[in-house]
C-alpha cells in the first residue's frame, strides 16, 4: 500500500518532463532515411491496446506523407532532422534489438518509450550514440540487464527516467561516469533498480550533482548510512530514499534541502532521533519517515512545517506528547502516526485541523480524553489501541464524511445511543471493540439503517441484546458480549462472516434457507445444548464453522460432511455422541477437523480419505473403537494427526507405499491399546519430519495459519482462527491454540507396542518432541537418536530398554526433557552438556545404571563385556564416556591419549567444557 501511495503521489505531484504532444509542422519535409527509420521501428513490434485510452500516435504515420507532421515526432525547424520521439504508452510489444533502426535517428534530443512492452529486450550501448539527448524516459518498458557504460557519453542528459526496472542493473562506475558527464541533470528517477553495487563514494558522486532538481532511488537495494555529501543538493525538490536498506540516523544536514517539496525516507531502518532541522525547510509538502526505527520526540521545527500536506511516521518508536504547535498545519491532509510510543493527550488543535482527511493514532499509549472534532473533512479517523478515556465527544458524529472509525481497545466510557452512529451513512468501518466501560444503547423496536457498513466490530462491549441492521455486512463481531437466549436467523443474516464466540446463548433457531450468505460462523464458548439441528446445513455458503466449547449432545449432523463450501468444521469439547459422519464428499473442501474431546465412537469413515486437503484431523479423548486407518496415509497435505485418548487397537499394519503421510508434522496416537511392533515404515518415511526448516529467531511467531489457504483476502474477515492441539512436551501438557510450524512431534506412548526402537527413526532430523513411553519396548536405545539434534524431549520412560545409554546422547544440545525411568538400563550415565543439567528422575527405576547424577557409583564391574563390532567403543578401553570428551575436535590419536590420561585422573568436566565443540569427528573415525 506504501508503494502504491508513493507511486500515485509521485503522480500527482511530480510533473513529468512534457513533451510536445502534438507535432510542430515546418514547411521543409522531413530526411527520408529518418522516415525510413521510423517506419521500419514501427513495424518492428506488435501494437497492442495503449495503456491510455488515446487515439494512437503511430496511426498517423503513413508512407509517403511527411514525418514531421505524425503525432508524437518533432523535428528541428532549421535542418528537419527528426530530434523528438514522444511514444510513452503506444502499446508496442516486442524486442528492441540492437539492430533497431531507432537508433538510425542519432539527433534525437527528447525520447520518450516510456510503457511499453519491450520484454526480453536489453539496454543496448548503441542508447549511446544519441548524444544530443536531453530528455530519456524508459521507465516500465520492461528492458532489463546491466545498464551499458556507453550510457555515459549522454552529457547534455537533464533528466533520466528508468523507473520500474526491478531488472535493471547499475554498475557503480557506469552510474559514476553519467552524472560526473552529465552535468545538466536535473532529474534521474531510477527507482525499482538493483543498485546494490554502489558503495558509499560513487552515492557521493551522485549527491555531488548539484543541478539535481528530482531524485528517485526507491527500492534500489541502496545499503549504509545516507552519506553526509547529501547537502549538497540543494536545488532538489524531490528527493525518494524509500524503500531500501539505508541505517545510521538521519544527517542534519538535511536542512540545506531548503527547496523540498517532497521527501521520502520511510522503509529503512533509519535509526537514532529525527534531527530538529526543518526550520528553514519550508517547501516541504511530503514528508514520509514510516517504518524504520527512529525513537525519540518528534523535532519541534517539524511542526513549522505549514505547508505540509502529508506526513507519515507510522511503524517507528517516536515517543512522547504530541505538540501544541500542531495547529500550524493548516494544510495537513493525511497524518499517519499509527504504531510509535506516543503518549500524552490528543491536541485539541489536531482535532481541528481544517483539511484533515485521515489521521491515524492508533497503537500508541495516548491518554486522555478526546476532545471535541471539528476537522469536517475527516474520511479516516483511527484512535484505536491506546489508553483514551472518557466518552465518545458528540461531535464525531457531525463527521459526515467518515468512511472508517476505530475507537477499539481505549478505555471509553459513558452511554452512547447507537443510532448516533446511523448519522454517519458514509461509514465502510465502524470499530467500538474492547472498551469493556462503554454502553451502546439499542432501541430494540429500531431498526437501524447503514447504507454502506461492511465492517462491525462490537466485541467486547458487554453488549446484552443487539438490534436489527438493515444492510449487508461483510463482517460483524459480537463477540466476548452477554448475548443470551436464542441465536435468531435475522442475526445469521445480517453478515457474511459473523463472530459470536464466548457469549451466553443458550440455543439456535431453526435455520431458515434466507441465510445462505453466512460464510463464517464461529458460536464457540457459548452455553449451547441439546442437538445439533440439521437446519445448521441450510447454512450452504459456510466455509468456516466452529461450535467448539459448548454442550451439544447427539449425533453430528451427516449432512455437515457434505457442505459444498465447508473448509474448517471445529466441534471439540462438547458432548457429540455417535459415529463420525460417514459420506464425506469427493468434492470435500475440508482444511480442519477438530472433534476432539466429545464421545464419539465406533468406526474411523473410510470416507474420510476423500478430503484431499485435510491438513488437520483431531480426534482426541473420544471412544472410538477400530484399528489404526491406514488409508489416511495417503492425504498428501495431513500435518496434524491426533488420535489420543481412543480406544483403537491391534497392530499397525506396515503398508508399503512410497510417502506414507508425506507432510505430517504432529502425529500422536498416544493412551490407546495399539500392540505390536513400532510402525518401522512411517518412522522411516515420514518425509516432513526429516526437514528440518531453517528457523530465524522471530519465526517462532510463525504459525501454521490455516486462514491463508482459508481466506486470501482476510482483510474483510473477522473470525481469525487457528487449530489447536493440545501436545504433552517438555513434561508438561500445553495447549497450543496456535501450532508453530516447526512444532514436529511423535508421541506413541501409553500403548501395548512391543519390540525394539527402530534404527531409522534417526532420520526424522526435524522432531522436537519423541515419546514412546509406557509400552513394552525392549532392546537398547538405538544410537541413532544422537542424529535428532532438534530434539527438546525425549521420553522412553516405562519400559523395558536394555543396555547403556549411548554416550552420544550427549551431542542433543537442544534437549531440555529427559525421561529414561523404569526401564532395564545399565552402566554409568552419560556425562557433559545438557546431559549436567537432568536430575535423579530422568534415570530412576534402572537398577543398573551408575554415575552422577546418581548416588550409586560405578564400580568395573558395571561394565558391560567389550563386543566384537564395536573396537573402539568405550568398553574396550574402559573409560565409559571419556574419549568423548577428549574427541571434541582433537585428532583421534591424540583424543585416546588424552582419554587415557582422563581415566587415570578421573576428573574429566573441566576438559569438557575446555574442548566443548561438536563431537562428530569421533563418531566419524568409529563407522
Ligand atoms: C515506402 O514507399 C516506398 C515507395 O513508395 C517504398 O520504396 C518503401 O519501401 C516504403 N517504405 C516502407 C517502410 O514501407
Ligand atoms: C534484427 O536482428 C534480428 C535477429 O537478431 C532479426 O530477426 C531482425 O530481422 C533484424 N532486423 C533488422 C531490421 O535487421
Ligand atoms: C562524456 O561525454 C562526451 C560526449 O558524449 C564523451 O565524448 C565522453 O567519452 C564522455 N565521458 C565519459 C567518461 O563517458
Ligand atoms: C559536498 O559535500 C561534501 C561534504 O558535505 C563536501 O566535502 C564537498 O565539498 C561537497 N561538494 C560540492 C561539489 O559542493
Ligand atoms: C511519556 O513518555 C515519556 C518517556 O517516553 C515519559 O518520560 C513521560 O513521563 C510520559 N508522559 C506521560 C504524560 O505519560
Ligand atoms: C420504541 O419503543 C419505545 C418504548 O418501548 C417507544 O417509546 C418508542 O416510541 C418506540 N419507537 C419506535 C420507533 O417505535
Amino acid at each position: 500500500m506504501e508503494k502504491c501511495l508513493l507511486l500515485s503521489l509521485i503522480l500527482l505531484f511530480f510533473h513529468f518532463p512534457s513533451f510536445s504532444s502534438s507535432s510542430s509542422f515546418n514547411s521543409s519535409l522531413c530526411h527520408h532515411d529518418e522516415s525510413f527509420a521510423l517506419l521500419q521501428f514501427k513495424s518492428s513490434f506488435t501494437i497492442d491496446t495503449p495503456c491510455v485510452k488515446s487515439p494512437m500516435k503511430t496511426a498517423t504515420w503513413k508512407n509517403g506523407t511527411d514525418c514531421c507532421s505524425w503525432h508524437g515526432v518533432t523535428c528541428d525547424t532549421v535542418s528537419g532532422h527528426v530530434i523528438g520521439l514522444n511514444l510513452g504508452c503506444e502499446g508496442f510489444q516486442g524486442i528492441l534489438h540492437p539492430n533497431s533502426t531507432l537508433f538510425n535517428i542519432v539527433h534525437l534530443q527528447t525520447l520518450n518509450l516510456s510503457n511499453n512492452g519491450f520484454y526480453g529486450s536489453y539496454f543496448d550501448s548503441k542508447f549511446g550514440r544519441f548524444t544530443s539527448l536531453t530528455h530519456l524516459d524508459l521507465s516500465n518498458t520492461h528492458v532489463g540487464g546491466e545498464i551499458p557504460s556507453q550510457i555515459s557519453y549522454l552529457s547534455k542528459l537533464q533528466s533520466l527516467h528508468l523507473s520500474g526496472h526491478y531488472e535493471l542493473v547499475w554498475k557503480e562506475t557506469t552510474l559514476k561516469r553519467l552524472v560526473q558527464n552529465a552535468t545538466s541533470l536535473r532529474e534521474l528517477f531510477l527507482d525499482y533498480s538493483d543498485m546494490s553495487s554502489l558503495r558509499h563514494n560513487s552515492m557521493d558522486a551522485i549527491f555531488n550533482q548539484s543541478s539535481l532538481i528530482s531524485l528517485d532511488l526507491t527500492d534500489c537495494e541502496l545499503q549504509g548510512p545516507i552519506p553526509p555529501s547529501f547537502s549538497n543538493l540543494t536545488r532538489l525538490t524531490f528527493l525518494s530514499l524509500a524503500q531500501n536498506n539505508l541505517n545510521g540516523s538521519i544527517p542534519s544536514s538535511f536542512s540545506n534541502l531548503q527547496n523540498l517539496i517532497h521527501l521520502y525516507l520511510s522503509g529503512n531502518s533509519l535509526s537514532g532521533q529525527i534531527p530538529d532541522v526543518f526550520g528553514r525547510m519550508t517547501k516541504l509538502q511530503v514528508f514520509y519517515l514510516a517504518s524504520n526505527k527512529l525513537e525519540g520526540q518528534i523535532p519541534s521545527s517539524l511542526f513549522n512545517l505549514n505547508q505540509l500536506v502529508d506526513l507519515d511516521c507510522a511503524y517507528n518508536k517516536l515517543e512522547g506528547p504530541l505538540h501544541n504547535k500542531i495547529a500550524g498545519f493548516q494544510k495537513l491532509i493525511y497524518l499517519r502516526l499509527n504504531d510509535n510510543l506516543l503518549n500524552g493527550t490528543i491536541p485539541s488543535s489536531l482535532l481541528s485541523l481544517p483539511s484533515l482527511v485521515l489521521l491515524y493514532l492508533s497503537n500508541n499509549r495516548l491518554t486522555g480524553p478526546i476532545s471535541e472534532i471539528s476537522s469536517y473533512s475527516l474520511e479516516y479517523l483511527s484512535l484505536c489501541n491506546n489508553k483514551l478515556q472518557g466518552d465518545i465527544p458528540n461531535s464525531i458524529f457531525n463527521l459526515a464524511n467518515l468512511i472508517t472509525l476505530c475507537l477499539s481497545s481505549n478505555n471509553l466510557s459513558g452511554v452512547v445511543n447507537f443510532q448516533d452512529f446511523t448519522k454517519l451513512q458514509k461509514l465502510d468501518s465502524l470499530s467500538l471493540s474492547h472498551n469493556s466501560q462503554l454502553s451502546l444503547n439499542f432501541e430494540y423496536n429500531v431498526t437501524y439503517h447503514f447504507s454502506q457498513l461492511t465492517k462491525l466490530d462490537l466485541s467486547s462491549l458487554s453488549l446484552t441484546e443487539f438490534p436489527k441492521l438493515l444492510g449487508k455486512l461483510e463482517s460483524l463481531d459480537l463477540s466476548n458480549n452477554k448475548l443470551n437466549g436464542t441465536v435468531s436467523n435475522w442475526l445469521l443474516e445480517t453478515s457474511r462472516s459473523l463472530n459470536l464466540s464466548q457469549n451466553l446463548f443458550t440455543s439456535i433457531d431453526q435455520i431458515s434457507r434466507n441465510s445462505d450468505q453466512l460464510g463464517d460462523l464461529d458460536l464457540s464458548f457459548n452455553l449451547l445444548v441439546g442437538n445439533l439441528s440439521v437446519s445448521i446445513c441450510n447454512l450452504s455458503s459456510l466455509e468456516f464453522l466452529n461450535l467448539g466449547h459448548n454442550n451439544f449432545t447427539g449425533n453430528i449432523p451427516q449432512c455437515l460432511a457434505n457442505l459444498p463450501s465447508l473448509q474448517i468444521l471445529d466441534l471439540q469439547m462438547n458432548n457429540f455422541y455417535g459415529t463420525l459422519p460417514n459420506n464425506f464428499s469427493k468434492s470435500s473442501k475440508l482444511i480442519t477437523l477438530n472433534l476432539n474431546d466429545n464421545q464419539l465412537e465406533g468406526y474411523f469413515p473410510k470416507s474420510l480419505s476423500h478430503c484431499e486437503n485435510l491438513q488437520v484431523l483431531n480426534l482426541r479423548n473420544n471412544k472410538m473403537e477400530d484399528k489404526f486407518p491406514v488409508w489416511l496415509q495417503t492425504l498428501q497435505y495431513l500435518k496434524v494427526l491426533v488420535l489420543r485418548d481412543n480406544k483403537l487397537h491391534g497392530h499397525i499394519a506396515n503398508l508399503k507405499i512410497r510417502h506414507p503421510f508425506p507432510s505430517l508434522v504432529i502425529f500422536d496416537i498416544s493412551s490407546n491399546n495399539f500392540t505390536g511392533p513400532l510402525p518401522k515404515a512411517y518412522l522411516k518415511y515420514f518425509e516432513a519430519m526429516k526437514k528440518v526448516t531453517q528457523v530465524k529467531d522471530d519465526d517462532s511467531l510463525l504459525y501454521m495459519e490455516m486462514m491463508l489457504s482459508y481466506r486470501a483476502d482476510n482483510t474483510k474477515g473477522n473470525v481469525s482462527y487457528y487449530d489447536s492441539v493440545t501436545v504433552t512436551t517438555k513434561g508438561i501438557k500445553m495447549t497450543l491454540t496456535k501450532i508453530p510450524t516447526m512444532f514436529v512431534s511423535i508421541d506413541f506412548s501409553r500403548n501395548k507396542f512391543n519390540g525394539g526402537i527402530p534404527n531409522d527413526i534417526g532420520e526424522l532430523h526435524a522432531l522436537k518432541g519423541l515419546n514412546l513411553s509406557h509400552n513394552r519396548l525392549t532392546g537398547p536405545i538405538p544410537q541413532s537418536i544422537q542424529n535428532l539434534t532438534n530434539l527438546e524431549s525425549l521420553d522412553l520412560s516405562s519400559n523395558m530398554l536394555t543396555g547403556m545409554i549411548p554416550a552420544e546422547l550427549t551431542n542433543l544440545n537442544s534437549l531440555e526433557v529427559l525421561d529414561l525411568s523404569n526401564n532395564h538400563l545399565v552402566g554409568e550415565i552419560p556425562q557433559g552438556k545438557q546431559f549436567n543439567t537432568f536430575t535423579n528422575d530422568s534415570y530412576k527405576g534402572n537398577l543398573g545404571l551408575c554415575g552422577l547424577p546418581l548416588s550409586k557409583k560405578c564400580g568395573p564391574e558395571q561394565h558391560s563385556p567389550p563386543s566384537a563390532n564395536n573396537f573402539w567403543s568405550e568398553e574396550k578401553f574402559g573409560f565409559g564416556w571419556k574419549p568423548v570428551a577428549i574427541g571434541y575436535g582433537c585428532g583421534f590419536v591424540f583424543g585416546i591419549g588424552l582419554g587415557y590420561y582422563m581415566f587415570l585422573i578421573g576428573k574429566p568436566r573441566w576438559f569438557v567444557m575446555i574442548f566443548g565443540g561438536h563431537p562428530k569427528r569421533r563418531v566419524n573415525r568409529r563407522t
